[in-house]
């Protein structure tokens, strides 16, 4: 599967709406492809060589309905810095992730997210749960696995996770006052 900025479903084709449904374990050989193709698109559009030759935007992260398919399987790339001041790297492909627990207190991109499907800039802050627990099928390591994130990994595993069910990361964006400010929120 070709996926570059050409080919991925853009916020303005009602398909990015669509719910996406759980896949069968173990995968089978063409949801391992797919899932081959998601991880090779993150890593590739992180390498500004490549993702220049093969028209890539960067992204930490990819979910399946984003090249059309409607599978709960997403990739994610993406590092932070842990409390130690260390840079820590994270490399999922998930499959099925889903939140088992999510903290009341919030936290917001301080420059806005960004996603793949969605050309147009929409300024604003975007509240999610500052730290939360997935339980997923990693197709990386083989295994059942359960990441306790927080930070930055949190807010990608949700934005990604949102693709599920058709969400995009402007819906969360307040209307009538996009910057406003929630007590207590973790600025990232
Ligand atoms: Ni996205």
């Amino acid at each position: 599967m070709i996926i570059n900025q050409e080919t991925i479903v853009k916020d303005n084709d009602p398909k990015i709406r669509e719910k996406s449904y759980p896949v069968n374990l173990p995968l089978s050989e063409e949801d391992k492809k797919l899932m081959e193709d998601l991880y090779t698109y993150v890593k590739e559009s992180i390498d500004p060589e490549i993702a220049e030759e093969k028209n890539l935007r960067p992204a930490v992260g990819i979910s399946a309905i984003q090249v059309g398919i409607n599978k709960q399987m997403c990739a994610i790339v993406c590092s932070d810095i842990d409390k130690n001041g260390n840079e820590v790297n994270y490399e999922y492909c998930l499959v099925n992730p889903r939140i088992i627990s999510s903290s009341v207190q919030q936290a917001f991109l301080s420059n806005g997210e960004g996603c793949l499907s969605v050309e147009e800039d929409h300024k604003g802050y975007v509240y999610r749960s500052a730290r939360i627990k997935v339980k997923a099928y990693d197709a990386l390591t083989n295994k059942e696995i359960t990441i306790r994130a927080h930070g930055f990994l949190a807010i990608v595993l949700q934005h990604e996770i949102d693709h599920f069910s058709g969400t995009l990361y402007y819906d969360h964006i307040s209307k009538n006052d996009p910057f406003q400010k929630i007590d207590d929120a973790i600025e990232i």
